[in-house]
């Protein structure tokens, strides 16, 4: 079944922002209709003109009366609705300019390009050359090679921009680098810690977009990058509206050949990270990254002390096959369970959230008359869905500690699957429950809203 969203482009940067490029080369490339269109954004105009990556999402409940009062008319003509399964069919054929020409003019502002300081500055050219604003991005995980920190100043410097970068939240850093030391991805596996100095600020950064462009190329990885289209509806990630869906991923040189990319940087002229002359191909963070030797393929490179066929830090899981998710969920490369089962990590970690036993829900479950409401999400902990909704349930925890809302999880996979269907209401991951005070039957959330606004809202109406 082909995906469909709604976009809209009602916050493009209005021109008078713009400067107009005096690279005029740029509108005589390929065949594109450039002519006449505004260049890149310079440095400072930019800075003042648009909304950080990781800005509060624009959705907001308190604004919806003002919404209704739009004319049906104007909310009409905003509102577009795409098939991106068949616009990649579109497109597949078709060059990274224009691929990036096409991304840019439907999602102005609320797009940005993830640059992770290697052989993906060919976005950045592309971009330019399109003569469009664009934004950057880029996670500055803190393990990075000086070298790469060396090269995003250049290209700042290059290109005129400022990268927009994301870091890590510290205390998630501390608590990581406190318990385990700086090394624990040569133990137990890249994914923790790929989790808290990538996937989380990714996370964050993508909240405030519609949509992002990846470099990612089909010849990076046979093993899982060997079907990324060049346009999808992001599989894991949400973006400001929230819901499966909310996010569009871009990957303008799916089908581009590395030999292709880097006869196009060398066209160019375009500066590239120094590592590269160093025999690096691929290049990540500095511990997990290593040169390679001539005839060896470029991912291994990385963490190459892993299995090679899930070379995937949690950034573009989506590419991982269900056979992939379960030796990753399943070995010791994956973190260690906090109940000491091997696997993933576990999730919903907090003082202020309470962690249910099968006895302890079903108690909650046989209580007529409950002393407190309840909130309590089913989930398991390598679900893409709950792991993406960890930052908020955690939030609503820590909201509702103290207001007669109790907060709990309950993990419902393995053997408790069946229970949890039967009982519980349990269809996919996550499931979220609410007990009220004089109901026996829990209540199931019904929407795939799952920012802390909508879950409060849902606790506040029912409890
Ligand atoms: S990774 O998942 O293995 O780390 P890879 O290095 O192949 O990814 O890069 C693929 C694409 O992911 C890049 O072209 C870029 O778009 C995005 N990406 C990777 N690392 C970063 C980063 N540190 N910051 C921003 N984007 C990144
Ligand atoms: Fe940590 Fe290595 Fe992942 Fe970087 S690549 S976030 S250092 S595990």
């Amino acid at each position: 079944m082909a995906f469909s969203v709604a976009s809209s482009s009602s916050s493009a940067i209005s021109a008078t922002n713009y400067s107009r490029s005096s690279e005029l080369k740029a509108l005589q490339i390929g065949s594109l209709r450039l002519l006449g269109r505004p260049a890149a954004v310079s440095l400072s105009q930019r800075r003042c003109s648009v909304k950080p990556v990781n800005a509060e999402s624009k959705r907001n409940d308190s604004i919806v009366p003002l919404a209704a009062a739009i004319a049906e008319s104007e909310v009409a003509e905003k509102i577009e609705v795409e098939d991106y399964e068949q616009l990649a069919k579109v497109l597949e054929n078709s060059s990274p300019l224009e691929i990036m020409d096409k991304a840019l003019e439907k999602f102005g502002n609320d797009i940005a390009i993830a640059f992770s300081g290697a052989e993906d500055v060919a976005l950045i050219e592309y971009a330019k050359l399109t003569g469009r604003p664009f934004r950057v991005f880029s996670l500055d995980t803190g393990r990075l090679n000086p070298e790469t920190y060396k090269f995003f100043d250049t290209v700042e410097d290059h290109y005129g921009i400022h990268i927009e970068y994301m870091f890590p939240d510290a205390v998630e850093v501390q608590a990581l680098v406190r318990s385990k030391g700086l090394f624990s991805f040569y133990e137990d596996g890249h994914q923790e810690c790929c989790r808290v100095r990538k996937v989380r600020p990714l996370r964050r950064a993508l909240k405030g977009l519609r949509a992002w462009i990846t470099g990612q190329r089909e010849d990076q990885s046979p093993g899982t990058r060997s079907e990324i289209p060049v346009v999808q509806v992001d599989p894991v990630f949400e973006g400001m509206d929230s819901g499966v869906g909310s996010l569009i991923k871009w990957n303008p040189m799916a089908n581009v050949e590395g030999q292709n990319a880097w006869n196009f940087l060398r066209a160019m002229n375009v500066p590239v990270n120094s590592l590269h002359s160093q025999g690096y191909v691929s290049i990540g963070c500095e511990p997990c990254t290593r040169p390679v030797l001539p005839g060896q393929h470029e991912r291994e490179g990385r963490w190459w002390w892993e299995d090679a066929r899930a070379k995937e830090c949690g950034l573009h899981k989506g590419n991982l096959k269900h056979d992939d998710l379960a030796q990753l969920n399943g070995n010791g490369n994956g973190a260690t369970y906090s109940n000491g089962a091997a696997g993933v990590a576990d999730i919903f970690n907090s003082q202020t959230l309470v962690n249910l036993s099968s006895s302890g829900i079903t108690n909650l479950l046989r209580l007529e008359n409950r002393k407190e409401p309840w909130i309590v999400v089913l989930y398991a902990p390598w679900c893409q869905f709950c792991q993406g909704m960890e930052n908020s349930y955690l939030e609503l925890a820590d909201k509702l500690a103290g207001s007669g809302v109790k907060v709990g999880k309950f993990r419902a996979d393995g053997d408790q699957k069946e229970f949890a269907k039967q009982e519980l209401q349990l269809g996919s991951f996550p499931t979220i429950l609410l007990f009220p005070k004089h109901s026996s039957r829990p209540i199931k959330y019904p929407s795939e809203k799952r920012d802390v606004d909508s879950l409060m809202t849902f606790v506040s109406a029912l409890r």
